[in-house]
């Protein structure tokens, strides 16, 4: 009898208990709006962006209703109007192109490569047809950041990091969001804090800051923020920002609060879990396991490999078998959109785009969660359990 892996891929570990008494404190008191404070009190999401913005080393921080709005917001700020483009990664997800279109611009799509990351090659080619990248560490994967930076810098474009993956990575030390203009994070379910729905902004530019403050509807309350840029600020675009609600409440802040003094031992949690399958996939024949740099600190909350150049029928297979054994993998060659995992031809509201170098890559990217309810030996489980179905479908097919 071959072993069958019981665990749910979906279910995340419950909140620490620190969150839950800060959370029913949070609901006794009934301040729940962000600007709602009793006399002298600070409330909870103006301490959570102060608290985030001094983990991450950022001046400015801003915390939002989730990290697609806190996408979206970057885009207002930095000045993206209807019809500019664009440059985003064509290997993202859906609220990655989405924050794009929201502000009416349009996503010009850059190569992935055989790492996951943005091909910097390619962006180099395409340098000249926009002025703002929206750089996606999709699915935790950082390029050369240090040359992603000098390509852009060179060319006088703004990056905005799409850093919902990555909250807790880092590229030779600098954390995560901290190299482009503005950092954006999700605090949704599935990333690394967890408050449902959420997201969190970060920026050294107080201009930006100030913009972003307005657009999430601070009405003139700005003053109540403890990671915010000086009034004097405010004064340059408060008349001119719309109010384009999307703030976050104190609930949420209370529960994050918690989670990201956490979050270090959660990232190495999330690491020995991620090492364990890698160790049990490395050298299996016909898959490809993405190597980590040496620069990059990653967070292993979830897994992907290739099977690199794979007809699609055995690929489909591959996926069918390791279900019927109770491990969910995610695949991003289907023609259809499957649940959360789409790609850059689903997207249709932007311009059609041919990009066959990424379509080779895409056809082959295995993507699996590791949520940190799976223990160790789980993890050595779901190895064997991969490793055994794409052997036998290797094997079968050559
Ligand atoms: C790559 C990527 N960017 C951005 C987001 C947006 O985050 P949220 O769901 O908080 O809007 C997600 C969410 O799934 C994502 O996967």
């Amino acid at each position: 009898m071959s072993e069958k892996f019981t665990g749910s891929f979906t279910q995340q570990e419950a909140l620490p208990e620190a969150a839950i008494e800060a959370a029913l404190n949070v609901m006794r008191h009934g301040r729940l709006h962000r600007y709602n404070v009793a006399e002298g009190e600070l409330g909870e999401t103006a301490l959570l962006e102060q608290e985030f913005a001094a983990q991450v080393g950022a001046k400015y921080c801003l915390a939002v209703a989730s990290g697609g709005y806190a996408m979206a917001t970057a885009l207002r700020a930095v000045g993206v109007k209807h019809g500019d483009r664009v440059l985003t990664n064509a290997f993202t997800l859906a609220p990655v192109p989405g924050s794009i279109a929201s502000v009416g611009a349009e996503p010009v799509f850059v190569d992935v490569t055989e790492n996951l990351t943005i091909d910097l090659e390619d962006l180099a080619a395409k340098a000249d047809q926009a002025k703002v990248l929206m750089l996606s560490h999709m699915r935790g994967h950082l390029c050369d950041m240090d040359r992603l930076m000098q390509i852009c810098d060179d060319a006088g474009i703004i990056v905005i990091e799409d850093c919902a993956h990555t909250m807790g990575a880092a590229w030779n030390g600098v954390p995560s969001g901290r190299q482009g203009a503005v950092g954006c994070y999700s605090c949704q379910t599935y990333k690394h804090v967890n408050s449902g729905e959420g997201g969190l902004f970060v920026t050294d530019d107080a201009e930006i800051a100030a913009r972003a403050i307005m657009l999430s509807g601070s009405y003139m309350l700005f003053e109540r923020h403890l990671a915010a840029p000086p009034a004097e600020a405010f004064e340059r675009v408060k008349f001119e920002t719309p109010n384009i609600s999307g703030r976050m409440d104190n609930l949420r802040a209370a529960i994050l609060r918690p989670q990201l003094r956490d979050l270090q031992t959660q990232v190495a949690r999330w690491n020995a879990r991620y090492q364990v399958i890698e160790a049990g996939l490395r050298d299996t024949p016909g898959l490809t396991v993405v190597e980590r740099p040496e620069a990059e600190t990653y967070v292993g909350s979830s897994i992907q490999f290739l099977l690199l150049d794979w007809a699609a029928d055995a690929l489909q297979e591959v996926i069918a078998r390791c279900a019927a054994r109770g491990v969910e993998l995610k695949w991003f060659g289907p023609p259809e959109p499957v649940a959360f995992t789409s790609r850059y031809d689903s997207w249709r509201y932007a311009k059609a785009q041919s990009l066959p170098k990424s379509d080779r890559i895409l056809a082959g990217i295995v993507d699996m969660r590791v949520p940190l309810t799976f223990s160790l030996e789980d993890c050595a489980q779901i190895a064997r359990i991969i490793r055994g179905e794409v052997s036998a479908v290797f094997q079968a097919a050559s």
